[in-house]
């Protein structure tokens, strides 16, 4: 450091001088532009990369699928029909077709606080709110009007049923218990 690296202002008498960066810490500066560009143009302009939100989803539907194909093996059980009803994947299907103007919403209304269907929130029920209870009455239907859907699969029956478990006891407001039904 000689004086020929002095710069020329002052303050206060400092004097400053203007030495080369080292090259250490030059790099980590360059390396970390090149990151940054390489960053964005990974996660964000070519989408190649998974942002943390996509990843969880991901995961979830992964868990998802993997509880769903053990299902399609064994006999459906209560048990298993609870964990699908703790898995936010299968949850969310089931909400897609419940909320389908055309499909449980058209009768149970879309918030499921019942309309031509009872209200499925409460605590009273005509067939039962056992996990099996409500498959079964999900897959072959109820006298009173409930329709069966077998026909549209052993996963969109899981999927209904786990969704109506997922909302069992939130008491949405709405139709009030049928005569013939049980507290529960
Ligand atoms: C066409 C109208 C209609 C559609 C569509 C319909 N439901 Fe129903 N649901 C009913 C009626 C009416 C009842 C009452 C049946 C009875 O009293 O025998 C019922 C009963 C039920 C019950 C039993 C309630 C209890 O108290 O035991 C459940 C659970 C249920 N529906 C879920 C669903 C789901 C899930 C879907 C969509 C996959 C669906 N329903 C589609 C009309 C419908």
């Amino acid at each position: 450091m000689s004086n020929e690296n002095l710069r020329e202002h002052t303050f206060d008498g400092i004097q400053e001088f203007d030495n080369r960066l080292p090259n250490w810490w030059l790099w980590t500066f360059y390396l970390a532009c090149i990151f940054s560009i390489a960053y964005w143009v990974h996660y964000h302009t070519l989408g190649t990369g998974e942002l943390p939100i996509e990843a969880y989803t991901i995961e979830q539907q992964v868990a998802a699928a993997r509880l769903e194909a053990e299902l399609a093996k064994n006999p459906v059980t209560d048990e298993l029909l609870l964990k699908l009803a703790k898995e936010p994947a299968v949850v969310a299907e089931g909400a897609k077709i419940f909320k389908d103007p055309g499909k449980c919403a058209l009768c149970h209304k879309p918030d499921a606080s019942g309309l031509v269907g009872p209200n499925l929130t409460d605590a009273y029920w005509i067939y039962g709110n056992k996990p099996m209870d409500i498959y079964t009455t999900i897959r072959d239907g109820r006298p009173g009007g409930m329709l069966a859907h077998k026909d549209q699969g052993p996963l969109f029956i899981q999927r209904a049923t786990a969704y109506v478990l997922s909302i069992m006891n939130t008491n949405v407001p709405g139709k009030p218990p049928e005569p013939n039904a049980k507290k529960q």
